[in-house]
């Protein structure tokens, strides 16, 4: 996987554009009203959401592509990013108040989307909240390529996605109490002049 990522952000370029995603402004509305002060962001890439975040919140990110955190620096100068892999323990001193990731859980098969979920609970305060996004079942790209695991395809070479029902999405998250799920369409540059259509899911839920 790291090599795919290397190679995805080695042109430097902004791979999904500048504009941040609806839902960090979503994120940014419901950590305000949680009195959130520090925001850590697993997956962080070079820099496209915590730019956002980190005018509101102080704001760190962890990522082991060294080509997005290279493009970070320049793009998002007050997030602090961490090289590291998000499916090792992440041993960092502080609490954080909340935790947005943003794309990365569908990404993973079972054992490590727990794996990620499970580092993720270790970083966050008593009452912390967390606010993740994946891809949907209702995505166009699920059951195309061959099957990995349940509703888990290598949708293209050498990349796999899993695609949440909410039932599910939830499930992954037992344990902590469920603020809010949705569904969202997004749009999403994957060139210069080219977008596509992503079907994707959202879950809040806080430590209790
Ligand atoms: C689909 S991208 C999403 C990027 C970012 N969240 C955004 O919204 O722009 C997935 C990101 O997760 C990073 N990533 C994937 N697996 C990782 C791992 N095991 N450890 C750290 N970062 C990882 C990739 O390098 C990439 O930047």
């Amino acid at each position: 996987m790291k090599v795919y990522w290397d190679k995805r952000f080695e042109s430097k370029e902004m791979v999904w554009g500048e504009e941040p995603s609806r839902t960090v402004n979503h994120a940014m509305d419901v950590f305000a009203s949680y009195n959130v002060q520090t925001v850590l962001v697993p997956g962080s890439g070079y820099g496209r959401n915590t730019r956002h975040l980190s005018c509101h919140f102080s704001v760190v990110g962890l990522e082991f592509s060294k080509s997005a955190i290279e493009m970070s620096k320049g793009w998002d100068e007050k997030t602090r990013v961490i090289e590291c892999s998000i499916l090792e323990p992440f041993n960092l001193e502080n609490k954080w108040d909340a935790i947005y990731c943003y794309n990365v859980l569908h990404l993973f098969l079972m054992e490590d989307r727990m794996k990620l979920i499970h580092n993720s609970m270790k970083q966050l305060r008593d009452q912390g909240i967390m606010y993740f996004t994946c891809f949907s079942d209702q995505d166009q790209r699920n059951g195309r390529g061959s099957v990995l695991e349940d509703n888990t395809y290598e949708y293209k070479e050498g990349k796999a996605a899993h695609f949440f029902t909410e039932q599910d999405l939830i499930q992954h998250f037992a344990g902590m109490r469920v603020i809010e799920t949705g569904l969202l369409d997004e749009e999403i540059p994957s060139s210069e002049t080219e977008t596509e259509k992503y079907s994707l899911r959202y879950i809040i839920v806080q430590m209790v």
